[in-house]
Parts: structure tokens; sequence; C-alpha cells
């Protein structure tokens, strides 16, 4: 009875106060790959520097699948991980079961964005609330990856490129990245 309160206080409150920004961060190649037996396909310093400094500090959101393949908890941001099952738990990260509902309260919580981290079926979830893409295109055709990059919700929306910059390969980094930002376009 006292979390269904906090909802409708939630709810109302979500009407009238200012909500954080729900913004989507991913890498993919130049064919929307994202994924490859459970992991990232690649090893690229450069963008993982880029990921903790777009990151650090914020609410990081991810699913169940994502947190188990990184094995831990990302240090220095809130880690909110999506799952299903009930019983599932770890040590110092905040399990989302109600993805809606939570992403409210975090949102009405926050006053920095709230990222979304991945994989595959989270993007798929929270593309039609995300007001941003942050995307690391790397310059590469990966083999036989098995996790895309949701494209059909993805061009459901129109997107305009705010801003990109190039990344140049080098001894540590395999492929050429652009960092992109694609802010969608309100209808
Ligand atoms: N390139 C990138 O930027 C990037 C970023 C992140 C991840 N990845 C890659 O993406 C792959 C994993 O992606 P994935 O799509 O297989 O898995 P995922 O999106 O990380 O997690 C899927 C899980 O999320 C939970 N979930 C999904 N929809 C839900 C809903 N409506 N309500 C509650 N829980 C829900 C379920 O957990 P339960 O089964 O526990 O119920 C589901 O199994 C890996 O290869 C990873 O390395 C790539």
């Amino acid at each position: 009875m006292k979390s269904i309160l906090i909802d409708i206080v939630d709810w109302i409150k979500s009407l009238y106060l200012p909500l954080a920004p729900v913004e989507i961060v991913v890498a993919m190649d130049m064919n929307g790959a994202i994924g490859k037996e459970g992991k990232l396909p690649w090893h690229l310093p450069a963008d993982m520097k880029f990921f903790r400094g777009l990151t650090a500090g914020h609410t990081v959101v991810m699913g169940r699948k994502t947190y188990e393949s990184i094995g831990k908890k990302l240090e220095g941001r809130a880690n909110c991980i999506v799952t299903r099952d009930e019983s599932w738990s770890a040590e110092g990260v905040e399990v989302w079961h109600d993805w809606k509902r939570d992403l409210r309260k975090a949102r009405l919580n926050s006053n920095k964005p709230i990222l979304i981290v991945g994989g595959a079926e989270i993007y798929e979830l929270f593309l039609p609330v995300a007001q941003k893409l942050h995307i690391t295109r790397i310059v590469a055709d990966i083999d036989n990856p098995d996790t895309y990059f949701p494209v059909a919700a993805w061009k459901y929306y129109l997107w305009d490129l705010t801003s990109k910059s190039l990344q140049y390969k080098d001894s540590h980094n395999q492929f050429f990245m652009f960092f992109e930002t694609w802010t969608k376009v309100e209808s």
C-alpha cells in the first residue's frame, strides 16, 4: 500500500517537476554490431576512456546480461540493473524490475542525465524515452557478431547529428572511431 502511494506521488511529481534527461551510450561497428558471445567484440582503450569520462558521477542503467558480462559494478557511478528475476541481486547495485517506474524515480532524483549503457534489449526498451544518443562509430566490420543495436527502434525517430569527432587508430586502438552525438528531433 505504502509503495503504491509513493508511486502515485512520484507520478504526480513527474507531471510538474523537471525530469533528468535520458541518454543512450553505445559503441557499434559500421553494421550496427555491438556484441559477440556475450562480450564487446573489440578492445579499444580510447573508447573506454571516452565512456568513463561521459559516465563518471552519473546513474548508468544496464541489462542483467551486460552487468554479468562486465562482472562487477562500474565504480564512481550509480549502477542500476534491469532484470525480470525477482531473486537476482548483486552488491552495490540497484535492481530495476519495473523500468518505467524506476526510471521515473531516477529522473526525479537526479540533476544529471540518466545514461543507458546497454545491451541490445535495454537499448530497445529505452529508445522511445531517450533524448540523445552518444555513439562511438567504430570503423570496422566485425566477424560474426551476434548482438546488434536495435535499428528499427532507432530509425523510428528522427535524430540530428549535433557533434562528431575523429579518433585515429594507433598502437593501442586497432580501429578508427568517430564519437558522435545525436539529438532526437521532437515531433
Ligand atoms: N557495444 C556496446 O556499447 C555494448 C554495450 C552494452 C552491452 N553490449 C553487449 O551487448 C550484449 C548483451 O546484450 P543483450 O541484449 O543480450 O542483453 P542486455 O540488454 O544486457 O540484458 C538483457 C536482460 O535485461 C533484462 N530485461 C530485458 N527487458 C526487460 C524488461 N522489460 N523488464 C525487466 N528486465 C528486462 C532481462 O534480464 P533477466 O534475464 O535477468 O530477466 C534480459 O535477459 C553483450 O554482448 C554485451 O557485451 C555492448
